[in-house]
């Protein structure tokens, strides 16, 4: 069952129980925070951090566990944050470090937890150690915390190696005196070299920095990513963005950075709490995603490949059966995921109102803990037809690499039905809202049953006071007709039909929510999930 602390800081892990057994991120439902476009309080139109305090209540009311925060550090923002320039100050148009304090402060006192990105692949090219770098040149032992080399070809006109920018491109970029430096991401984020051991050293410290701070855990941005393999050896394949989590790549999931993990690991347990560590991890299986989650490494990781599955029972099932018969063996919980600020969300990606409703039935069921999208529980769409000229994503501008459209799930969400931006702050958005959003702020949905608001935050509630929501490793796959799932966890039982008409199936105790009204008992509608007490 989930558990709420009254002071999460400074709550004492002995009292858990045996360490590693009884977390309470183990069941957590974990609500993602995107904070350029969650709430402005000083009216520029973007985002910040006294925003998120304000609307904390929001968070509480909805029923979540702990929020998790994008990035707020200094940066130039040229990946909208993700290109750290200095990991412990808070970025001017965000707020203040004292901001974060208190932030944190209240969060605790309502009894969220609060977990914050770390970007230990990269930083921006405005850090200062990339700027010493570039100005004392070549040899320099400034340059060898990253990777710069000369290049190939008779003049080094050519990148060291072959590798390709996930954002599109060479991952190469050449400096004035000829050599050149690795970005797997945008040439404004260099790669650290985490061969070095004051990179090693540098981020231990960034770890203690948050955690005296009362940080509950770091979300560990591109975790499969820090170590490279030796000598930096060619792919030798183009269109390497097909590969990404497909398979171990030079680049990608090497074993070493297991070791760094573990270390993070002591950190996090010096510390009162239960801190947590959650891996992004683009990894080729649920086997090797699993690794990250040993007893000594990490807490969670984001499961993408839940994620990427679609709307359809068979495909549904086989993932969770994968995901949870991979974790099991490492103790780890599973984690389910549907939407993030690097994904179309999930209402366009299934199709419909409908099925993204079902989806979070369906998905707050399951064993384990959940990932929430900001907006995702006012059961927002993407905003598709964005004009090029207010696009930030630096995948749009570098062509032909990711499809470039990551800033439809980015756009500011709707507090109330009027108001400059509906309420996101006085001052406009910094990405335009569509006009339909007034009718989906959380002003015009509460109290309304039949909400998408009133659904997760009745789910919520129902999987806080169950003993069977999230508890738990396994599920019990119940007989049921195509295209339908359904199971069992201890007095519970959910059904989903993913197909789009009804389904016969008949009632097997009490309704307790259902994403769709119910006309008769033994009818599951089209696209609909069902939760009964049975
Ligand atoms: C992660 C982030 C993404 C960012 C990338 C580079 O995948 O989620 O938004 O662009 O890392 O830091």
């Amino acid at each position: 069952m989930t558990q709420h602390l009254a002071d999460p800081a400074t709550h004492d892990a002995a009292a858990e129980g045996p360490a590693g057994r009884t977390g309470w991120w183990r069941d957590a439902v974990i609500y993602q925070v995107y904070p350029r476009s969650f709430a402005d309080a000083d009216g520029d139109g973007m985002g910040d951090l006294e925003g998120v305090r304000a609307r904390l209540p929001h968070l509480r009311d909805l029923g979540v566990d702990a929020v998790w925060l994008s990035p707020f550090y200094a940066s130039p923002q040229a990946d909208a944050g993700y290109d750290v320039a200095d990991y412990r100050t808070i970025d001017p148009m965000f707020g203040t470090l004292h901001d974060a304090d208190a932030l944190i402060r209240d969060a605790h006192a309502l009894g969220l937890r609060v977990i914050t990105d770390v970007v230990p692949n990269h930083c921006s090219d405005q850090h200062d150690w990339f700027r010493q770098a570039l100005r004392e040149g070549p040899g320099s032992p400034l340059r060898a915390r990253f990777h710069f080399r000369p290049g190939r070809g008779t003049d080094g006109e050519l990148p060291p190696n072959d590798w390709e920018s996930v954002f599109g491109g060479p991952a190469w970029t050449r400096v004035p005196d000829g050599e050149w430096y690795l970005h797997l991401f945008a040439p404004q984020q260099p790669d650290f070299n985490w061969e070095h051991p004051a990179v090693h050293d540098e981020f231990r410290s960034i770890l203690r920095f948050w955690l005296d701070l009362g940080v509950d855990g770091f979300r560990i941005d591109v975790a499969h990513g820090l170590v490279k393999a030796d000598g930096l050896p060619d792919l030798g394949h183009s269109e390497q963005l097909k590969l990404l989590g497909n398979q171990v790549l030079p680049f990608f999931d090497q074993d070493g950075v297991h070791e760094i993990y573990r270390s993070w690991r002591a950190i996090l347990d010096e510390y009162a709490g239960e801190r947590i560590g959650v891996a992004e991890a683009w990894t080729p299986s649920a086997e090797r995603t699993a690794l990250y989650l040993r007893p000594d490494e990490l807490h969670q990781a984001f499961n993408f490949h839940y994620l990427g599955t679609g709307w359809d029972a068979g495909a549904l099932r086989a993932a969770i059966d994968d995901s949870l018969d991979a974790m099991r063996p490492v103790g780890a919980p599973t984690t389910w995921v549907l939407s993030n600020h690097d994904v179309v969300r999930h209402r366009t990606r299934f199709g419909s109102l409908a099925r993204a409703r079902a989806a979070a039935l369906l998905m707050l069921a399951l064993p384990g803990s959940v990932y929430v999208y900001q907006g995702e529980e006012l059961g927002l769409p993407e905003v598709t037809g964005l004009p090029d000229e207010v696009r930030q994503d630096p995948a749009f501008f570098r062509g032909d690499g990711q499809d470039g459209l990551r800033d439809g799930c980015r756009v500011p969400i709707p507090w109330t039905r009027n108001g400059s931006s509906y309420g996101f702050g006085s001052g406009g958005s910094w990405l335009p809202q569509p006009a339909e959003w007034a009718g989906l702020s959380v002003e015009a949905q509460t109290g309304d049953p039949a909400s998408t608001l009133e659904l997760y935050r009745g789910a919520l509630a129902v999987r806080r006071d169950s003993p069977w929501l999230g508890a738990g490793d396994a599920v019990e796959w119940l007989a049921a007709p195509e295209g339908v799932l359904a199971f069992r966890r201890g007095g519970f039982v959910c059904a989903a039909n993913t197909t789009g008409a009804p389904v016969r199936l008949p009632a097997p105790g009490t309704v307790l929510l259902s994403s769709a009204p119910l006309t008769d008992p033994d009818l599951l509608p089209a696209d609909t999930t069902v939760w009964w007490t049975a």
